[in-house]
């Protein structure tokens, strides 16, 4: 098995991983599954949430829900709000895909020109023992949309770029630093629990007072997304990496 990647499509599987690490447990937005009592629960304690499908791919079928004087959602770039709770929960139930979801607590991302952006990391194994993270870019969303997915209009952009109106030099420098670090750990937490993995790729959410959130672990990371760079630099790094622990080589993938 060693060498072989598999997949774990599940977010709540993934979601859990993580919660069994007394470290990384705060890195993780509080997340439930969906129906009636926990939708009404969340919304009243996080005001803002993602309802999102536990197999989803490409943020297709992810939901934002907001309770402010009224309970409001938004789907693609659709927006519809209610004067109820119930009158929320009817058209929900009518909007979602026929599949099983969960609900996340919400992160108010930062922005880049009025676009919410998150990052992504690319964490692989380098040696036959040793992680590092050695991608990481960040992915602003179509303006009228709630996810920043490359394959969902979202733009890829050098992270250094975007965190630039937020923080300067070596400040920055040492931020994307601890990121990196985040994913290192994440990576190496992971491996107890799934030691085939040999790389994952995490969605990293930067809220207002820049504390990072995991989003979500993919367990089959997209390299290309780094050759959206200018700078081959890193995309040729993650490539080669992504070459050497086996990507690519094998017929069946899912
Ligand atoms: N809790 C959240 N707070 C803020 N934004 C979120 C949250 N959850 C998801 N998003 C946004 O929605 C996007 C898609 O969500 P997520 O990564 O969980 O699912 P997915 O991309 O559809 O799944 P996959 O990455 O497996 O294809 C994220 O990249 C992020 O931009
Ligand atoms: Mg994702």
């Amino acid at each position: 098995m060693v060498g072989r990647a598999r997949t774990i499509g599940s977010k709540w599987v993934k979601t859990k991983v993580l919660l069994l690490n007394k470290e990384l447990r705060k890195f993780v937005p509080e997340t439930r599954v969906y129906n009636q009592a926990n939708l009404l629960y969340m919304l009243k304690k996080h005001k803002m949430v993602y309802v999102k499908p536990i197999n989803g791919t490409s943020g297709q079928g992810v939901i934002r829900v907001e309770k402010n004087d009224k309970y409001r959602y938004q789907a693609g770039q659709t927006a519809k709000s209610f004067g109820t709770f119930q009158g929320l929960f009817a058209a929900l139930s009518k909007a979602k895909l026929n599949r099983s979801y969960l609900i996340q607590q919400g992160i108010h991302l930062l922005t880049h020109q009025k676009r919410i952006f998150d990052a992504r990391l690319m964490v692989q194994k380098v040696t036959h023992k040793n992680w590092e993270t050695t991608g990481y870019i960040g992915r602003v969303a179509h303006p009228r949309k709630i996810v920043t997915n490359f394959h969902n209009s979202g733009k890829p952009l050098s992270l250094e770029v975007l965190l630039g109106s937020y923080l300067k030099n070596q400040k920055k420098h040492d931020y994307i630093r601890s990121l990196r670090y985040l994913g290192y750990r994440i990576a190496t937490h992971y491996q107890k629990s799934y030691p085939g993995f040999r790389e994952i790729g995490i969605d990293i959410g930067i809220d207002k007072n820049l504390k990072p959130w995991v989003i979500e672990v993919n367990t089959a990371p997209d390299p290309f997304i780094f050759n959206q760079l200018k700078d081959k630099k890193m995309f040729v790094k993650v490539l080669r990496h992504a070459r050497a622990n086996g990507r690519f080589l094998r017929v069946k993938r899912k």
